[in-house]
């Protein structure tokens, strides 16, 4: 559809946990090498949380970098949509959170939640109520807090993931100056059962007539299908995003892609044709920190000066639904702190 206003990122921030956890750490947990990480996923550390970090704590972090980031007055905020599947509680919502922390005192705000692609639909519906002149600034947060729902004993699962949450300030533009210029999101609930954190939602009676079920409150995954379904849906994605967009693949600058796996982002890429140094990526890092990572690979890329403005991004996600998508932006901001200095 054509929107009569455009949008634009004007900010990136990010909500860290302070504790770094490294393969040799997990050495002593599970039965498991550096080794072994190292060359079935990339990722060498990892933030996990403490006792009392929490992903409404997170989450007001990065949006607090964001907005100060962007150089803008949270009072003139809109909407906030976070984008998690680990809030802290059902409700109040962790946007409700948001915003009263940040002072966005006059923005509606809900939790939107699709897994790892989270971010990608957070971005399309922020594009979509400032497209449609509805609202002209929105805060989107991505945050997760995986480790809670990990068993520490369980292998498979427990080296993956990391915690934390990223965020980008959109703004309304003139349309002939539109940055966000085409997604692409798509979904599959046949394949739900892939990738699951059961009962810890109303399906599990904790009180109540019903006789108490066995406890399993822990992430599950089946890795090879979702590595498969990974592999094809990031190429997937991508092109049909650029479509959208109407630019060629090689036109993309960086791809900037969900941090499950590095071995998962270098097949997309090759099979996309990018060339390594196209690729943004901190999984060694981060690990996958799921509705996280894309904003926080975007945040540490542009600290870095991998990616200077202007450049054309490819962000896109995958993840559990099964939920993927894309989002193909031109990133034109800068640190409104930095300019203060200069
Ligand atoms: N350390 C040592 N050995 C291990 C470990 C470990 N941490 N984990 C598994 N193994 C063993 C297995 O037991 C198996 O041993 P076996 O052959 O004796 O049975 C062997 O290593 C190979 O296991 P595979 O599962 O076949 O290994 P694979 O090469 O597929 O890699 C991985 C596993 C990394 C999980 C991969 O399948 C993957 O990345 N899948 C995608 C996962 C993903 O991205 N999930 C997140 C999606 S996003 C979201 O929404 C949350």
């Amino acid at each position: 559809m054509n929107f009569p206003v455009g949008a634009k990122i004007i900010g990136v921030g990010a909500g860290l946990p302070a504790a770094v956890v490294t393969n040799a750490d997990l050495e002593r947990l599970v039965d498991t090498s550096d080794e072994w990480i190292t060359t079935r996923t990339g990722i060498k550390e990892r933030r996990i949380v403490a006792e009392d970090e929490t992903a409404t704590g997170l989450a007001i972090e990065a949006a607090k970098d964001a907005l100060a980031f962007a150089g803008i007055d949270p009072s003139t905020i809109d909407l906030i949509v976070v984008a998690t599947s680990t809030p802290d509680n059902l409700y109040p919502s962790t946007a409700c959170m948001v915003q009263a922390a940040v002072g966005a005192n006059r923005a509606a705000a809900f939790d939107i939640e699709a897994a790892c692609t989270g971010m990608i639909y957070a971005l399309a519906v922020g594009q979509q109520f400032i497209g449609s002149g509805t609202f002209r600034n929105v805060l989107v947060v991505g945050v997760d807090i995986h480790s809670r729902f990990l068993n520490w004993e369980d292998r498979n699962t427990c080296i993956l993931f990391g915690d934390g949450a990223g965020a980008f300030v959109l703004t309304a533009t003139d349309i002939a100056r539109n940055e966000m210029l085409g997604t692409y999101l798509r979904a599959d609930g046949s394949g739900g059962h892939l990738l699951r954190i059961p009962n810890t939602g109303s399906a599990y009676p904790h009180v109540g007539t019903t006789p108490q079920k066995p406890l399993d409150r822990f992430l599950s995954m089946n890795g090879r299908p979702i590595y498969e379904f990974a592999v094809n849906a990031v190429p997937e994605a991508v092109r049909a995003a650029c479509a959208k967009a109407g630019i060629r693949v090689e036109d993309i600058d960086f791809l900037v892609p969900h941090q499950a796996n590095r071995r998962i982002i270098n097949a997309a890429a090759e099979r996309l044709g990018l060339g390594q140094e196209k690729i943004v990526s901190n999984v060694d890092e981060m690990g996958n920190t799921s509705a996280a990572s894309i904003p926080l690979a975007l945040w540490q890329a542009i600290r870095r000066k991998q990616v200077v403005p202007p450049a054309t991004c490819a962000l896109v996600g995958f993840g559990g639904g099964l939920t993927w998508g894309a989002a193909i932006v031109k990133w034109t901001a800068s640190d409104s702190r930095q300019n203060k200095e200069n």
